[in-house]
């Protein structure tokens, strides 16, 4: 599995998202199935997983899929220190089923404890804001996690689902290799993160596309849904989700597709996406990222 930087870190060029491992509207595997399946990443060289404290079942489960994360990684055969953990603060659940945001410095200062804890660590790897919240000045979120950084807490700072005017806020405030990832949504069928993708690489910083395959909805029908996927699978006898990792890795050495799936095979295919080498003319069929958003039934979490 080839390699990308993340911040201070060199991780795996393609991450796992866990969260379908938890969230109601998934699959809802036995916690030996959802642990299989992280084994699955991690035996096929990822090093790099994204979770969140709300990536839970309900709202008084918050934290567990850190938790599954954390039982995981202590239960791995492999050497598990060098897997980077990101997790996110910054959304909480109301007891009505609602998702909403709170990115004052009191309740981001509580959820990082309650990250280490479930993670069982002394200190978080990447710790993301997971959403922006438009009842709080941006600048004063971004001085919150300095504060959180210079406590020892937390080790680098990401953002996601953030514009380039708030990217840029960050980057100034945080200085020279400050902000080490900017997580958005981009796939094969939501591609109008571009201008963010491209001012992440113009400043060394990571891009985590989330959704890669464009939510679960859309992975089991990526053939019909975008043709070209189909039509390059076809070409190297591979899967379009395997193509559409290979497509995302293409966009640039500072994109990492956080791929979410339930099943050991799912993974290990999607991994297998960064060896695979598209060609010119494979690229050229599938576009690059473009304005353009192409409308998809996938849902943001
Ligand atoms: N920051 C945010 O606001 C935000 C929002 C959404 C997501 N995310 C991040 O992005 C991660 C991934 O998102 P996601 O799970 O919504 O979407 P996704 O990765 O686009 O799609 C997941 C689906 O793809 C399927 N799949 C994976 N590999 C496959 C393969 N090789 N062949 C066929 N199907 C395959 C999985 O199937 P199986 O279940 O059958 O394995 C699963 O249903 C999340 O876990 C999270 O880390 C972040």
């Amino acid at each position: 599995m080839p390699h990308r930087a993340l911040g201070p870190f060199s991780v795996s060029a393609v991450g796992y998202g866990a969260s379908i491992l938890s969230l109601p509207e998934g699959p809802q595997r036995t916690p030996e199935e959802a642990i299989a399946t992280v084994h699955a990443a991690l035996d096929a060289g990822i090093t790099l997983i994204d979770t969140a404290d709300v990536y839970a079942p309900s709202w008084d489960t918050v934290g567990h899929n850190e938790r599954l994360i954390a039982e995981a990684l202590g239960s791995w055969s492999g050497d598990a220190s060098r897997v980077v953990v990101a997790t996110k603060g910054g959304l909480v659940r109301t007891m009505d089923g609602r998702w909403s945001r709170n990115g004052s410095y009191r309740h981001l200062r509580s959820a990082v404890e309650a990250s280490l804890t479930n993670l069982g660590r002394d200190v978080i790897d990447v710790y993301q804001w997971h959403r922006p919240d438009r009842w709080q000045v941006f600048a004063d979120v971004i001085e919150s996690f300095k504060i959180l950084q210079m406590e020892g807490l937390i080790r680098a700072v990401g953002l996601s689902n953030v514009i380039s005017d708030e990217i840029e806020i960050a980057i100034e405030l945080l200085g020279p290799n400050g902000l080490a990832s900017v997580q958005n949504q981009f796939s094969p069928t939501y591609r109008c993160s571009f201008p963010e993708l491209e001012l992440c690489r113009e400043n060394k910083v990571a891009f985590l596309s989330w959704s890669p395959l464009g939510g679960a909805a859309t992975a089991r029908q990526l053939a019909s849904e975008v043709p070209p996927f189909a039509t390059v699978a076809e070409r190297h006898g591979v899967s379009p989700a395997r193509v559409a990792v290979a497509w995302a890795l293409a966009q640039g050495e500072h994109v990492i597709p956080l791929v979410g799936a339930s099943r050991p095979e799912t993974i290990r295919d999607s991994a297998a996406g960064a060896e695979l080498e598209l060609t010119e003319e494979d690229l050229e069929m599938l576009g690059g990222h473009t304005d353009q958003r192409i409308p998809s039934r996938s849902s943001a979490s």
